[in-house]
This record gives structure tokens, sequence and C-alpha cells, in this order.
């Protein structure tokens, strides 16, 4: 590969696998968080409604886990890959599953975290997203329009639409790369991102642990652990830069 055919336009999509050297867990391992948890009850605003204090906590321990979490060398890699190819002219797109900042932590200036962000949360009354880095509770006011008992953590639950879906199309319409890290490919729409980027053209590269459900979709794959593999990748690339 030349400098004139490193790519021009690269999507990066994550999943909870990049973070799970940083000691978060995944979800969908042996010991992952739905094999513990019930995700009907966890990640559905069903299950909020039925039980709000119990989904409450289960996010304040989440929150108050990020509090002792670092980044790893995958998230410091993608870091210093968006500002090679940036200073390089090229366009590269962060998208993200994950609900944890490893990554803004690391450096990257520009993350879509399409199922939301747990250090974030919303009020259910006036819609306002705050930045909230302790626990909430049913009796947490909203410090926009002062409800009670209406604030929810800022993270998409099955059923909900996720965030950033009209920018995240253009770029896989636009980029010649397409990239999946840490990702199981079982929750769509994420999961069908391969394919929309296949369609319009891109090459596709799966790096992960293993095979995932998705992995006859892509070109190419490199397994192994986030931390070589990303690093390792993202060196191939900036080599051309
Ligand atoms: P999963 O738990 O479904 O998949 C994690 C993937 O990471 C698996 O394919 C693992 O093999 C891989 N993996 C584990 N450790 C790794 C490591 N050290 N290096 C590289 N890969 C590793 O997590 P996601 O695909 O992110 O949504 O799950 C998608 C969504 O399902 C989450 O965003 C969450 C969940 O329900 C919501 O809560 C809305």
């Amino acid at each position: 590969m030349s400098n004139a055919n490193a790519p021009r336009g690269i999507v990066v999509l994550t999943g909870a696998g990049v973070s799970a050297e940083s000691g978060l867990g995944t979800f969908r391992d042996v010991d992952g968080i739905w094999t513990k948890y019930p995700l009907e009850d966890l990640a559905t605003p069903e299950g909020f409604a039925r039980n709000p204090d119990f989904v409450q906590g289960f996010y304040n321990d989440r929150r108050a886990q990020l509090k002792t979490s670092e980044p790893n060398a995958a998230h410091v890699a993608l870091a210093r890959l968006e500002a090679a190819l940036q200073a390089a002219g090229r366009r590269f797109t962060l998208v993200t599953q994950n609900v944890d900042h490893l990554h803004e932590t690391a450096g990257s200036q520009n993350v879509l975290h399409m199922h939301g962000e747990l250090l974030k949360v919303r009020c259910q009354a006036c819609g306002s997203v705050v930045r909230w880095p302790d626990d909430l509770t049913s009796k947490t006011h909203c410090p926009v329009c002062e409800a009670t008992g209406l604030m929810r953590p800022h993270v998409v639950w099955f059923g909900e639409m996720p965030l950033y879906m009209d920018e995240i199309e253009v770029e896989l319409s636009r980029a010649d790369l397409f990239v999946s890290i840490g990702t199981s490919g079982n929750v769509y729409p994420a999961a069908g991102f391969v394919q929309l980027a296949r369609r319009a053209g891109a090459r596709t590269l799966e790096l992960n642990l293993e095979p995932s459900d998705g992995a006859t979709f892509f070109d190419e794959a490199r397994y192994g652990k986030a931390s070589d593999v990303v690093p390792d990748w993202a060196h191939d690339i900036m080599k051309w830069l």
C-alpha cells in the first residue's frame, strides 16, 4: 500500500471488548453482564418502569466502577490514530456502543456514543441531558426543571432508538474502510454497519478476540486481545500516512 491508496475515510465501531482489559465487563461472554443480570429488567424502559430503584442501583454501580477504570492500549492507539489521520487530512469517525468514557480519557476527540453515556443522565420531564458522575435515586431533582424522581441514565435501552444514526449512516456511506473492534455483532443496528459499509464500497476488517456473529461479512480479520491487535493495526495504517 502507498500513501495514495491509504484509506481516505475510516469508520471504527467499538464494543465492550475494547474496554474488557480495562476491567469493565463485556455482556455476552462467559461471566458477561447479561449472563449474571436479567437484560429485560435492566436494559428496557419496561424494566425501569417496573423497578426504578433496581435499575438505578445497577447503573449507579457501573458509574462508580468508571472512577477506577483506566484506558488500555487499544483506546490509546485509536486516539493516536485519530490525531494522525486528522493531521494527514483523512476522515476518521469513532462510533462506540460503549457507555464508558475511556475513549475520551485516552484522548479521542470525536466519539459518537450510539448507546448513550453512563456519565450523563436525562430528565424524562424536560428532556435535559446533564453530566452526572454520582448516584441517581428516585428522589433526585432535575437541575434544570426541578422535577423530582424523573431522572434516568442517558443510556439507550432495548426498544429505544440509538443516537447519532443519521451522522453514522453518512460516514458509513463515505468510508473506504470499516473496522469493527470488540463487539459480538449481536445487537442491531450496530451489527448491520458492516453490511451498509460494504454496500457503499468500503473494505471491512474485524478486530476481535474471536470471530463475531457477523464474521463472514468481513473481508479481513485479526483475532486477539484488543490491546495487541488494535495498536498493531493502527501502526500499519499510520506507516502509510
Ligand atoms: P458483547 O459482550 O456482546 O461482545 C463483546 C465482544 O468482545 C465479544 O465478541 C468478545 O469475544 C470480544 N472480546 C472480549 N474480550 C476482548 C478483548 N480483550 N479484546 C478484544 N475483544 C474482546 O458486547 P457488545 O458487542 O459491545 O447495549 O454488545 C453490544 C450491546 O449489547 C452493548 O452496547 C449493550 C449490550 O446490551 C445496551 O446496553 C443498549
